[in-house]
C-alpha cells in the first residue's frame, strides 16, 4: 500500500471553489500515479478552519470518487499556517514511490523549515505598512517598519538642530543610538534609550526623514542593520529600498502603490485620528514632494525592482490588498 499526499488551496470559501479545487487535486493525484479506481482504498481530506462551507469529502464524492471510503475533518486554527488550504491522504494499492501534488501554491510556508523575506516597497500612503503588518502577522512572521528608523534619525537631528549638510549628518551619524525592539509583536523604536515609536510620526518628522534618508552614511548604517534583523529570521520589511537595496535576493517582492490623492487622504486620515490638524490640499502636496525627494535622490530612489509585483491601492481596500498578495506569495511557493 502507499500513501499519496497532496494540498490545493482556494480563493474564497465557497462551495463552487471547494468543488473546482477538490476535482482538480484529486484528478491531478490519479493521473500522475496512474491510479485505477480500484486500486484507491481511501481518501482522506482536511481542511483549514477558515473553510466552512462545504465539505471536501462530499465535493470529492460529486468529483466521481464514490467507489471508496471519504472522509473529511477540520484542522485546529494554526496562527501562520496556510490560509484556506485543502489537504488530503491517498491510501491507495501498490508499492510503486508516490507522486505527492501541491497545486495553487499549497506548499507549506513554513519559517521553522525555511527562511523567507517579503520586501514590500513603495511610496507613502499607499498601504503598504497596514498590508505588511497583517501580512507578517497572518504569515507568524517579524514585521520591519525601516522607515521608523529613518524617522528615528531625523528626530535625532531634530532634537540636536543638526542641518542637513554633508559635515553635519557624517558627524552625526555614528552617535545615532537606535533600537528596534519588539514588544508583544509590536516594533519600538528606541532612540538614544527612550521609546520615540508615537513622537517619530510627527508631521514635520515625515519630511525631516525624507530628507535625512537621501545621505550615505545614514542609508549605510540603517542598510545594514537591516540586513542583521532579516539575517536573523523570516519576516515582512516595508520601505523604500527593499527589493533593490536592501535584500536584492528577497524571494518576495511587491511595489505597493497609489495615487497622490488618495495617499494624501488616507495619510490625512491617519494624522486626524491621532489629533493632528490636517490641511489635505498641503498634505497631497508634502506627499508630492516627498515623492520627488525619494524617487529622484541619486542613493538608493524609490524605484520598483523589475521583478516586484506592482500593486496599485487607489481602489482597493486594505484586506483584498493583503489577500492579493497572499494569493501572490502562494502561487509562487
Ligand atoms: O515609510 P515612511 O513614510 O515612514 O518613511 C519615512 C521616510 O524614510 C521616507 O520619506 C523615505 C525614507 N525611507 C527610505 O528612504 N528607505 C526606506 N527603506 C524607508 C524609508
Amino acid at each position: 500500500m502507499r500513501a499519496i499526499r497532496g494540498a490545493t488551496t482556494i480563493e474564497k470559501d465557497c462551495a463552487e471553489d471547494i468543488r473546482a479545487a477538490v476535482a482538480e487535486l484529486l484528478g491531478a493525484i490519479q493521473e500522475k500515479n496512474a491510479l485505477a479506481p480500484e486500486d484507491i482504498i481511501c481518501i482522506l481530506l482536511s481542511n483549514t478552519s477558515d473553510i466552512v462551507s462545504y465539505y471536501p469529502a462530499k465535493a470529492a464524492r460529486e468529483a466521481g470518487f464514490s467507489f471508496c471510503a471519504l472522509y473529511s475533518s477540520a484542522e485546529p486554527a494554526i496562527t501562520g499556517s496556510l490560509r484556506l488550504c485543502i489537504r488530503v491522504m491517498v491510501l491507495a494499492d501498490g508499492d510503486v514511490a508516490p507522486k505527492h501534488i501541491y497545486l495553487r501554491g499549497a506548499a507549506n510556508l513554513r519559517k521553522d523549515l525555511h527562511k523567507f523575506a517579503v520586501a514590500l516597497d513603495g511610496p507613502s500612503g499607499s498601504g503598504k505598512s497596514t498590508a505588511a503588518k497583517l501580512l507578517a502577522k497572518e504569515l507568524n512572521v517579524l514585521y520591519l517598519d525601516t522607515g521608523a528608523m529613518y524617522r528615528a534619525c531625523a528626530l535625532k537631528a531634530l532634537k540636536d538642530g543638526v542641518p542637513f549638510t554633508d559635515g553635519a549628518v557624517e558627524a552625526l551619524t555614528p552617535s545615532i543610538d537606535l533600537r528596534i525592539v519588539y514588544e508583544n509583536g509590536a516594533q519600538h523604536t528606541y532612540l538614544d534609550g527612550k521609546d520615540v515609536s508615537e513622537e517619530i510620526r510627527r508631521p514635520e518628522v515625515s519630511m525631516a526623514a525624507s530628507k535625512i534618508s537621501a545621505f550615505s552614511c545614514i542609508r549605510e548604517k540603517m542598510v545594514d542593520m537591516q540586513r542583521k534583523i532579516a539575517a536573523e529570521q523570516s519576516c515582512v520589511l516595508d520601505g523604500r529600498d527593499i527589493g533593490t537595496v536592501v535584500l536584492p535576493n528577497a524571494e518576495f517582492k511587491f511595489f505597493i502603490t497609489a495615487d497622490a490623492a488618495t495617499r494624501a487622504q488616507r495619510r490625512g486620515k491617519e494624522l486626524a485620528e491621532k489629533g493632528f490638524a490636517v490641511d489635505l490640499e498641503k498634505l497631497q502636496k508634502e506627499i508630492e514632494e516627498r515623492d520627488r525627494n525619494d524617487s529622484t535622490r541619486s542613493n538608493s530612489p524609490l524605484r520598483r525592482a523589475e521583478d516586484a509585483v506592482l500593486v496599485d491601492t487607489s481602489d482597493m481596500t486594505i484586506d483584498e490588498v493583503v489577500s492579493y498578495i497572499r494569493k501572490k506569495i502562494q502561487e509562487k511557493v
